[in-house]
Order: structure tokens, then sequence, then C-alpha cells
């Protein structure tokens, strides 16, 4: 009797039980060093030793069931905590990811990628040269000796009375010829960035332009137009035409000046190419044959071509941009648009 109200004392605040503390508390109250049980069995002393036997029995049975019932619990309520655990921390795949924001190339680096794509594709590679030049380079060794009125064309930024920041990218063109005189043959670009006291909606100080240099034995003029004849193409589209019209560069003889027909008319004449149907893109022509000689070629058995355009202007072309300086602006809207 006395265990039967034990028992359903125990039942009734382990009902109550929501959580493994609460378990452990009552597990003490009942199982603990001075727990009811525990008090129970001690207490078997006080009892005749005829009733010891059977009342032992008795109460180390409800033991073992409040045991075993404890046991059972916790094994419920620790299942519960790691079901909560789990659903809170499981993942939701159909949720819509974090995108990324990936980068772009600016549109400058992609024209000139694809300038560089076209070219090697036909023989040419790769070359470069530093951003502050001596001035031999930049101008003497091009056939542009001091004093020259030719220099006027490009206003520069002087370091000192021989170092400056080079204006165009031709000054690439003598150094890798100078490297490998009298190597044949030579097929270079060189694309990069030069400088020029200049600042408007078509100017800039810093600007990128792209270089180009053939030479060898037997070069022709024709090879020049066969060229660049593909390299328009490529660029612009098949159908775009060439127009060369006599220049004057002193680092080539004879000079030209290279049009395509206009990319927005076609030729027909509009406000982009001022009514006349053609864009001048670039400048080109035979190297001179001192500048091969300055640079350890013998110009009486070698000859080239070299041509130098700049790359906004292109860019410009190409997708259709009104100011140049929007280049420059790092305007995030105008920069995502290519
Ligand atoms: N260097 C010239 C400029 O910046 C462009 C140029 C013209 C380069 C004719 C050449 C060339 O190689 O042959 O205006």
């Amino acid at each position: 009797m006395h265990n039967e109200e034990l028992w359903q004392r125990y039942m009734g605040e382990i009902s109550k039980v929501s959580n493994l503390n609460e378990l452990q508390t009552i597990k003490v109250k009942f199982l603990g060093k001075k727990g009811e049980v525990t008090l129970a069995l001690k207490n078997l002393k006080d009892l005749p030793p005829e009733l010891r036997p059977e009342a032992g029995q008795k109460i180390n049975t409800l033991k073992r069931l409040i045991e075993e019932d404890l046991e059972k619990r916790e094994q419920e309520l620790l299942q519960r905590a790691l079901d909560e655990k789990l659903s809170k921390e499981a993942i939701d795949v159909t949720l819509p990811g974090y995108s990324l924001k990936l980068g772009k190339l600016h549109p400058l680096t992609q024209v000139q990628h694809r300038i560089v794509e076209i070219f090697t594709s036909m023989g040419f590679s790769v070359a470069t040269g530093p951003e502050i030049e001596k001035d031999y380079y930049n101008f003497e060794a091009l056939n542009l000796p001091k004093d020259h009125p030719a220099r006027d064309m490009q206003d520069s930024f002087y370091i000192t009375e021989e170092v400056l920041l080079r204006t165009h990218t031709s000054p690439v063109q003598v150094r890798v010829m100078e490297k490998y005189a009298p190597n044949l043959p030579i097929k270079i670009i060189s694309p990069g960035k030069v400088y020029r006291r200049d600042d408007d909606a078509t100017h800039s100080p810093m600007f990128a332009q792209c270089e180009g240099l053939a030479v060898d034995r037997n070069i022709r003029f024709s090879d020049l137009k066969g060229v660049l004849l593909t390299f328009i193409k490529e660029l612009f589209g098949p159908k775009t035409k060439m127009r060369l019209r006599p220049s004057y560069f002193p680092f080539t003889e004879p000079s030209a000046e290279v049009d395509i027909s206009c990319v927005i008319c076609g030729g027909l004449g509009c406000k982009v190419c001022k009514g006349s149907g053609w864009l001048e893109i670039l400048g080109a022509g035979m190297v001179h044959p001192r500048v091969l000689e300055m640079a350890g070629y013998d110009s009486s058995m070698v000859t080239g071509f070299a041509f130098g355009m700049g790359l906004e202007r292109i860019a410009m072309l190409l997708y259709g941009i009104d100011d140049l300086r929007l280049f420059y602006d790092n305007d995030i809207r105008f920069l995502q648009m290519f």
C-alpha cells in the first residue's frame, strides 16, 4: 500500500516533466541518496525480520519500475530535443540562393582583348614596353629628332629633359626591333596606356593605344593593306569597307590615314561621320628606312609596315558612345552596360 502510494506520487510528478532538467530533479527526489525510494529501503531495518524479505522485494520492484520509466522518458526527451534542433537547423533547399555579384571587364579591356585575339590569329605576338619612356625611344629613334616640328603633334608630360610619359605605343616598335635585329621576322602588336596634355570630350590625358609592327624581307604596302582589311572586317563586320588616305608620320614612308565606312550609317552619311560616310580609325605606313637603320636593320634588305590606333575611339564606334570621358568616370551604371 505504501509502495502503491509512492508510485502514484512519482507518476503524478513525472507526468508534469517537460525537459531533461526537470527529469533529473525527479530522479534525485526518488532515487537519490536521500530519495524517497532509497529512504524506504533504509527503513526496512525497522520492520520485524520476518516481514523484511517481502517488503524489500516490493520496494526493489518499485525501484526498478521507476528506473525503467525514467530511462524511457529520458530517451523520449533526448529524441524530442534532437528533433527540435534538427528542425530548426534544417536547410530549406527550395529557398532562392544568394547570387554573387560578378564583376566585368572594362569595355576598353574587352576591346583590347578582341583586338589582341584578331591579330594573334594572324600570327602576331603581344609585346609591351614602359609607360615612363626615354625621349630617345618615344621620339628620336622614330625619326623625330629634337626640335622636329612634328613633335608638336603630341603634347607631352616630361619628367626630365630625357624622360617622359610615352605619348604613343610606337616606342615599343623600336625596343622590339633593337632587341631582335638582325633577326627576322618581327610580327608584334603592343596595346597599352599612353599620355598627352589633352583633355576634352574626345581627348583624355591618359588613353589607350595599340601599335602593330611587321618587319621581314619583301614586306610590301599590300601586306599592310591586307592585314588591316582583315582586322577591320573581323572587328566591325564583313561589310565594312576600308579607305587609305595619304598622310604624314615621321616614322613611316609612305604614310596613310586609315578610314572605315561609317559603322552607324553604312557609308550613306550621318552625324557621326559628319556626312562623309567614312570614319578615321588609325594611322599606318611603311616603316621609314631611317627607323629600321637606327634599330639595327639593313634597310636595303628589310622592309616593314606599322600601324597605331586609339582604343577609346574604336570602343566608342563599336558601342555607340559619344563622350570619351565616360570610360574613366567609373560610373557602375555605365560600366554594367558592356
Ligand atoms: N603613333 C601614332 C600616333 O600616336 C600612330 C601611328 C601612326 C603609329 C602610324 C604607327 C604608324 O605605327 O605607322 O598618332
